[in-house]
């Protein structure tokens, strides 16, 4: 997106915040608590099985979403393609209309036959592959599977032959893995993806009921760290820019320092990045869980569940943690947010523009350079 496309949607989106009437752009939908792998990162083999939305139930959510005019849906797990129902999902949601995004962690190569391959490619607007190293030992490491890698590359190798959906590689940013981005330009070259795209990882539970994975802290970057980081970066960006490969390290570079800086404080993060902070994200996009309990964000609980209540209803609900986030309070879960960065970045900058001007520069600088 533009520099000025960027602005006039966050001044679209400040007015109607200000009026109280911000419209959900898109959902983000857990379609199962069951996942291949259990990631040095991730809490996810500690959620109940056998709780996952229904088919059904999902199809009537497309149906919401149809009627209440949110265009965009991300399905994320757990590991999405471990559903059986996973093609009909996609055909279902994209026949209402809706784009959609989604993501695996490559472990399921066996499931993308030649059918599969052309229901993606028809329906599927984004498809991300989580893809941490090009140096396998430290993918199984971080994967914590010693088959990841030699998975992980014949899903991409399948995958490459998709023409329509755009195709994306996903790295965690980690102690072990950070010097070797530039690898994941080879492959996103050498497999036809179109862009490499990294996020710093989080030390919170990745669900809030959980508890926080023992080591997770171990995986975050220390200052020592960060001028390797910072090499690691440039190198992989001028990779990338020989290639033609997209990545959003110029939209990173503005804050992940200072989030890796900021992991161990108890300030919230985004204290420290910009004068005034506002979140966007709880406002504009909604998660719904495997089991239809709804989220305010990947890490905050909302209220309700959407097989008890209606898309609506939930959407437009007003309880105590989402008007302390309105009023600009930020709870404990918030500390670790990453999700949603740019999004509240750009917002809170020309929500209060003013207040914000050098951040301002900087994210306006960084948009150009991306
Ligand atoms: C929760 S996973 C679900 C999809 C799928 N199982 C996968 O791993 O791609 C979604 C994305 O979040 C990333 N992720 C998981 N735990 C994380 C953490 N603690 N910090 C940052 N990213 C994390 C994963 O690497 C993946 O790219
Ligand atoms: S990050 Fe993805 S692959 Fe890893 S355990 Fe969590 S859900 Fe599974
Ligand atoms: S964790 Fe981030 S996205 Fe979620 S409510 Fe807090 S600031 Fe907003």
């Amino acid at each position: 997106m533009g520099l000025l496309t960027s602005v006039a949607n966050n001044l679209k989106a400040n007015l109607a915040f200000r009026q109280g009437k911000v419209k959900c752009e898109g959902i983000d939908v857990n379609l199962t608590a069951n996942c291949t792998y259990d990631c040095l990162f991730c809490e996810c083999q500690q959620l109940p099985s056998g709780t996952d939305l229904a088919k059904e139930e999902l199809f009537n959510l497309a149906d919401q979403m149809a009627e209440e005019g949110i265009p965009c849906v991300f399905f994320g797990g757990g590991e999405p393609l471990m559903r059986p129902d996973f093609l009909e999902l996609l055909r279902y949601f994209s026949s209402k209309g809706i784009r959609i995004s989604t993501i695996t962690n490559g472990s399921l190569p066996n499931k993308l036959t030649p059918e599969a391959l052309t229901v993606i490619d028809q329906c599927v607007d984004t498809l991300l592959v989580s893809f941490d190293s090009a140096v396998p030992e430290q993918y199984n490491e971080l994967r914590n599977h010693k088959k990841a890698f030699e998975l992980g590359i014949a899903t991409l190798d399948r995958l490459s032959s998709l023409e329509n959906c755009k195709k994306v590689i996903t790295a965690v940013i980690c102690r072990s893995n950070y010097q070797e981005f530039p690898g994941l330009v080879d492959l996103a070259k050498r497999y036809r993806f179109d862009n490499v795209v990294f996020q710093p990882v989080s030390d919170g539970p990745n669900y809030p009921e959980l508890s926080v994975k023992v080591g997770k802290t171990d995986l975050m970057l220390r200052p020592e760290d960060f001028q390797g980081l910072k090499e690691s970066f440039e190198q992989t960006e001028a990779a990338a820019k020989k290639c033609n490969i997209r990545t959003n390290i110029p939209r990173l570079f503005p804050w992940v320092f200072r989030y890796f800086d900021n992991h161990a404080n108890d300030r919230i993060f985004y204290h420290g990045l910009v004068n005034v902070f506002q979140c966007i994200v709880a406002f504009n996009r909604i998660c719904i869980r495997h089991n239809g309990d709804v989220q305010l964000c990947a890490l905050v609980p909302g209220r309700g569940n959407i097989r008890q209540s209606s898309l609506r209803e939930l959407i437009g609900a007003r309880y105590p943690v989402k008007e302390q986030i309105r009023e600009g309070n930020l709870t404990e879960q918030c500390r670790k947010c990453f999700c949603g960065m740019d999004a509240n970045l750009s917002f809170s900058v020309t929500y209060r523009p003013f207040s914000n001007l050098r951040q301002l520069l900087i994210l306006a600088k960084s948009r150009l350079l991306s």
